[in-house]
């Protein structure tokens, strides 16, 4: 049973609460690369567990993150001029370079040496995959780079996009590990979205689903069953690694899916959505149908990260299409579909109304998970899935004979391999 206090416990990431201390342990993916895509352009405003942030390239390529408002009296640094290594506030002119340090207040004497005692809270940034990542944690306890596989594939092998979701991270993070529900919310989805068709998705609709998890040095391993040919069952195995990364598993040649499940402040989310494939570049066709919001990615309003279909204007349904069984909940496109879902269930869910069952003993886990790691990091351990090994692990999708250990039996299939391709039904 979820309380109203552990509830809370949960979904609270704001900076001082117990999982807003836990997330800031680990990198975080805070930016597209793309959203700063040469050296003195405009600022970005961004937004992470709460604390309002601005990201700017400096002349010389370097990535700033910090604190969005002038030390000065407050105006907000997204109006700032971003050049000769610097933003500088455009109302009396304070100067900062990407590390916060103020390096210039044009009132004051440079022999008074004021501007070097004024610095802006800042947070050391990597590019990676495309993204740029950020650690809000202490300093002497940053940990080693991330080393998830669609990070480090060639950029040619990699699609990565990203979206505003209008709930709690964890509610979103919730649906990306519990696949019990591929069978019903996306079902018609399997049969006509060019980058799921596959004996595995046929297989997929199957609702007869059993559900085995099994707790891993990162997070967890959540194999999911459903009958294949006689003696046979097709295993659809997720990972979760701390604190809030999923990998779905894949679907025929498909590319390999994921996410990144991060907290903007406690009612809204980041949905990074990841697709990578181990052994060869996306196709053309391929990168077109993500571009239009094909598989897990979604059309966008130009200029901001909100999607088309949204909350405004009723996620578009079209009761017609539930009718005559094109989608199965009236909205089109399977991460719009997550997302209305999902969104629907309020900002932050109260789960203490909830009546969990067999299915949902991912989301139970998870859960369970992130209380430990909490406990761990307040006794001065480690928390689970900083280190970048735990990392380096993958979903798949088998069919395995009847009475054997999925996870033994898939074990070489679950660790990422370079130059070897994943496995896949
Ligand atoms: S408020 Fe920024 S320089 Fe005055
Ligand atoms: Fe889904």
């Amino acid at each position: 049973m979820t309380t109203r206090e552990l509830n809370d416990f949960l979904t609270q990431t704001g900076s001082g609460t117990a999982m807003g201390d836990l997330l800031r342990r680990y990198w975080i993916p805070a930016l597209l690369s793309a959203e700063l895509p040469e050296p003195d352009c405009p600022p970005v405003r961004v937004k992470l567990l709460s604390e309002r942030l601005i990201a700017f390239r400096d002349t010389q390529g370097r990535v700033g993150l910090m604190d969005e408002f002038c030390a000065h009296r407050g105006v907000s640094l997204w109006f700032g001029r971003n050049e000769e290594d610097g933003l500088r506030c455009p109302y009396h002119g304070w100067k900062y370079d990407v590390s916060g340090q103020c390096i210039d207040v044009p009132s004051e004497p440079e022999a008074s040496g004021y501007c070097k005692r004024i610095k802006l809270k800042s947070y050391p940034c990597v590019e990676l995959g495309d993204a740029i990542w950020t650690y809000m944690g202490p300093s002497a306890l940053k940990p080693p780079l991330p080393g998830f596989e669609w990070a480090l594939v060639p950029q040619t092998h990699r699609f990565v996009s990203k979206r505003t979701q209008e709930c709690n991270y964890l509610q979103a993070m919730e649906g990306g590990i519990d696949s019990a529900h591929v069978s019903f919310l996306h079902r018609h989805d399997l049969r006509s979205d060019s980058l799921h068709v596959s004996r595995g998705a046929e297989l997929t609709r199957e609702t007869d689903a059993r559900f085995e998890v099994i707790e891993t040095a990162g997070g967890m391993l959540i194999g999911v069953r459903r009958p294949a040919q006689p003696g046979h069952l097709y295993w659809r195995i997720t990972q979760w690694i701390m604190p809030f990364h999923s990998m779905i598993p894949p679907y025929g040649d498909n590319a390999l899916n994921g996410h990144a499940w991060v907290p903007i402040d406690d009612e809204n989310c980041m949905s990074w959505c990841f697709t990578h494939h181990p052994t060869r570049r996306l196709t053309e066709p391929e990168l077109t149908t993500m571009r239009n919001g094909g598989g897990i990615h979604v059309k966008l309003i130009p200029g901001s990260f909100r999607p088309v279909v949204n909350k405004d204007n009723d996620y578009m349904i079209d009761r017609a299409a539930q009718k005559a069984n094109r989608t199965y909940c009236g909205v089109a496109g399977i991460a719009m579909q997550d997302a209305a879902i999902q969104e629907s269930m309020g900002p932050i869910q109260d789960r203490s109304r909830e009546n969990l069952v067999s299915t949902d003993n991912g989301v139970i886990m998870a859960r369970v998970r992130l209380r430990k790691a909490v406990q761990a990091m307040q006794q001065g351990r480690e928390p689970d899935g900083i280190d970048p090994v735990t990392h380096m692990v993958r979903s798949a999708s088998i069919v395995l004979p009847e009475n054997v250990s999925f996870y033994e039996a898939a074990a070489d299939a679950l660790q990422a391999k370079e130059g070897v391709a994943h496995t896949s039904v």
